[in-house]
């Protein structure tokens, strides 16, 4: 994981609330989700600084009458011990059915909407956030985030909602120890048929459901779908990673079932 840090030289700014001038440093490209988090620097009194509001993904620092709001992404491992998934109340509601190769552009839509006010994508533009979007999950689809397992990839659909509602990407990664920082690459490339072996543990990479289909199920109408499939596929845990500073996303995985694992950081190790 690779946290974006790097002086800006060039400050180009605009005025926002309160008259204040804020300056993001311009990217370049942001197809890893960690280099679409960009520094921000707001012109404030030291006073007002240490009244700011914090936000967990970013470091604030106060350097020549500005604050600087430096990228610090810190994410955490979760694991879900994967069982039969009971019917749920949403069943009528919510339909979910596999990903085909004709609903990743609708995908990266839905992606680029759900995300739109979310760290680590919050910030960006509309058009930058739909190229990350696409970037992110074509990463993703052709194994840049370890082998894309298709029989655990969902689509979902609302009643009443038009357009796709939401989207699971579940990727394979090596069954290492999850607070080991290279736990999350393959030492090698994986065997093609490492899936039909069971090799490695699958990995939620994604999940992402459209702001108007919120809080209604549908993200955990996708997991079950999923774990149908990893468990038929005879995989038993499910790891998944969030971003400290998410909140839905956290409470999601809680409210899910999920674990917390041991960190990188952990100075004890556990299970
Ligand atoms: C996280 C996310 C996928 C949840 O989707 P969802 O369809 O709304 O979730 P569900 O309806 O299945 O589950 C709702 C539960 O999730 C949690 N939750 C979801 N949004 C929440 C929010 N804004 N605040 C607090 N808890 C929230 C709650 O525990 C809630 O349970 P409750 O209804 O009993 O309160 C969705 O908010 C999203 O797309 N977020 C942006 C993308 C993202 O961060 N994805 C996760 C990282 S890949």
């Amino acid at each position: 994981m690779e946290a974006a840090r790097s002086m800006p030289t060039v400050q180009s700014g605009a005025r926002v609330g309160y008259g204040r001038r804020i300056a993001v440093k311009p990217q370049r490209g942001c197809e890893m989700w960690s280099k679409c988090m960009r520094l921000v620097k707001i012109r404030m009194s030291i006073q007002e600084f240490h009244q700011l509001p914090r936000h967990a993904a970013y470091k604030y620092e106060y350097l020549d009458g500005e604050a600087w709001l430096s990228p610090r992404p810190k994410t955490y491992h979760a694991l879900l011990d994967l069982h039969p998934p009971e019917e749920s109340a949403d069943a009528g509601r919510v339909m979910t059915r596999q990903i085909s190769a004709d609903d990743w552009d609708d995908l990266a839509g839905l992606f680029s909407a759900a995300f739109r006010d979310r760290p680590p994508f919050l910030g960006l533009d509309d058009k930058k956030r739909r190229a990350a979007a696409h970037a992110i999950l074509e990463n993703a689809r052709t194994g840049g985030d370890g082998p894309l397992i298709e029989q655990a990839a969902f689509i979902a659909r609302l009643k009443h909602h038009d357009g796709p509602a939401g989207g699971i990407v579940v990727t394979l990664l090596p069954a290492s120890d999850l607070s080991d920082w290279r736990s999350f690459h393959w030492a090698e490339p994986p065997p093609p048929d490492a899936i039909a072996h069971k090799l490695g543990r699958p990995h939620l990479t994604w999940i992402f459901v459209h702001p108007f289909a919120a809080g209604r199920g549908v993200a955990t109408a996708l997991l079950h779908a999923a774990t149908r499939e990893l468990l038929a596929l005879g995989y038993a845990e499910l790891a998944s990673t969030f971003l400290l500073g998410n909140e839905s996303s956290m409470i999601w995985h809680w409210r899910n079932g999920f674990r917390l694992a041991a960190s990188p950081f952990s100075r004890r190790k556990s299970d």
